[in-house]
């Protein structure tokens, strides 16, 4: 199995952010993520280390409570990205099979992709395989610069190009494939004699030709996929091209998104056949929606939400952690969380699922079972079950669990005052 570099030490300054650049979001998930995930799906990969620099801490933390094959090696300080991969030499001093090299910064590449990078690099007998790409508008990429016959020759930086050498648009994607045993020693030899004063990992092009190295370059078909993001603008733009990947995927599959410009659908979200998104509806984390729903307008479903088949989700309705059975209505205002919601159960209006206590800070669950009919602006104070086909009267509080088939009311009873209003105007 291959071993992961990836390179997230740098400072991100143009973020202009208290957080490391690496743990902005997209969706709610580190770009970070995006990356580790991506190497973790190439199921290629078995391990990584992410060097990490600028509040380390951070990175740290949130590395080691999402990912257990992977870890962080702190570079300090930051002399280049040459630098940066020599940190984690110690700890694969005993290794001797392929190393890939990434950025914690370009959130788009996909498993695929990776998995071809190692493919051709593992085909061609490479000893080092650099990832390219062809850009109309190559300012401030590294250049490839190859020789007559085609092969590589070395890969200059932007800020060290020549007016010729800043002609070429073939780039380096910064995405690296390397025989480590051939390799490693490449990083205790590179020099920093560059207009940045920096240990250029880009130098090891070069190094790998001066020591009679397969070095070889895999073009990229899709340049969206090594989107660096530097700034808030592309952050947004990133999540632009995300949206419209995940848009497009699900029209594909058979799901209608009447407004695709509102919709926002997270990238781990499963949508069947014929379910219909309604405008303005946002779509985050891990979710599993069946076909034939109705999702929206205006709904928010935050994440570990599960609908079967035929499910009914209106206007101004949030849902986080539940699972809801088919046949089942929640059509409008309501909030149903850390819950399970049986078949064919209709939710009335405004109803709430007081899953919190903010006193004890503890999270309880509600259980509604099959058939279930809650009237409007109910509370459903958990923990707390409502058994299979048990009514509850509009405006219900219910703070115990109520048994199958009966009517659980707890509003005080109607009272009318027969000409009440008449007798006011009178007197005054
Ligand atoms: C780098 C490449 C360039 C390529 C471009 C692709 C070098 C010298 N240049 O340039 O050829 O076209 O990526 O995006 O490699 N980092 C560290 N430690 C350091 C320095 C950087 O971890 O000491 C990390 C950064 O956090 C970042 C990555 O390495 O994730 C790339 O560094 P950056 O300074 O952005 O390099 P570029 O100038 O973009
Ligand atoms: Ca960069």
């Amino acid at each position: 199995m291959v071993k992961a570099i990836i390179l997230a030490a740098g400072k991100g300054t143009r973020m202009k952010s208290e957080l490391p650049k690496v743990l902005h979001t997209i969706f709610d998930k580190p770009l970070l993520g995006y990356v580790l995930d991506s190497v973790k799906n190439s199921n290629l990969v078995d391990y990584a280390f992410v060097i990490v620099g600028h509040k380390s801490e951070l990175v740290k933390e949130y590395v080691e409570k999402n990912y257990s094959a992977a870890k962080t090696v702190l570079q300090e300080p930051q002399l280049g990205t040459g630098h940066a991969v020599s940190m984690a030499k110690k700890d694969l001093e005993n290794y001797d099979g392929e190393v890939i090299i990434l950025c914690g910064d370009t959130p788009l590449i996909k498993s695929e992709t990776i998995k071809s990078l190692i493919e051709f690099h593992k085909n061609n007998n490479s000893d080092i395989t650099v990832m390219s790409a062809i850009f109309e508008n190559p300012t401030n990429y590294g250049r490839i610069i190859r020789n007559k016959d085609n092969s590589l020759e070395a890969i200059i930086e932007e800020k060290d190009a020549c007016i010729e050498q800043k002609q070429i648009k073939e780039i380096n994607a910064g995405i690296y494939c390397l025989n480590w045993a051939k390799v490693k020693r490449a990083f205790s030899e590179l020099k920093n004699n560059n207009a940045q004063g920096e240990y250029y990992l880009t130098d090891i092009i070069k190094w790998g030709k001066e020591n009679a190295l397969n070095v070889n370059a895999y073009t990229l078909n899709d340049n969206n996929e090594i989107f660096g993001i530097n700034s808030r603008k592309h952050l947004a733009e990133a999540t632009k091209i995300l949206h419209d990947e995940i848009i497009a995927k699900h029209l594909d599959n058979g799901v209608t998104i009447v407004s695709p410009e509102t919709t926002f659908i997270s990238p781990e979200t499963e949508i069947g056949r014929d379910t219909i998104i309604y405008p303005n509806c946002y779509i985050n984390g891990r979710n599993k929606i069946g076909s034939n729903c109705k999702i929206g307008p205006f709904a928010h479903i935050r994440g570990d939400v599960e609908l079967d088949e035929y499910v009914k989700i209106g206007n101004f309705v949030e849902l986080k952690k539940a699972k809801v059975k088919s046949h089942t209505n929640i059509c409008h205002l309501s909030y149903v969380g850390d819950s399970e919601v049986g078949e064919n159960v209709n939710i009335g209006a405004g109803t709430i699922t007081a899953n919190y206590n903010p006193l004890t800070k503890i999270k309880s669950k509600t259980i509604i079972e099959d058939n279930v009919k809650i009237g409007s602006n109910s509370v459903l104070v958990a923990p707390v079950r409502i058994k299979e086909g048990a009514n509850v009267g509009a405006v219900g509080v219910i703070t115990k669990d109520v048994e199958p088939w009966s009517l659980a009311v707890t509003r005080s009873p109607l009272k009318v005052l027969e000409g009440w209003v008449k007798k006011q105007l009178k007197h005054d």
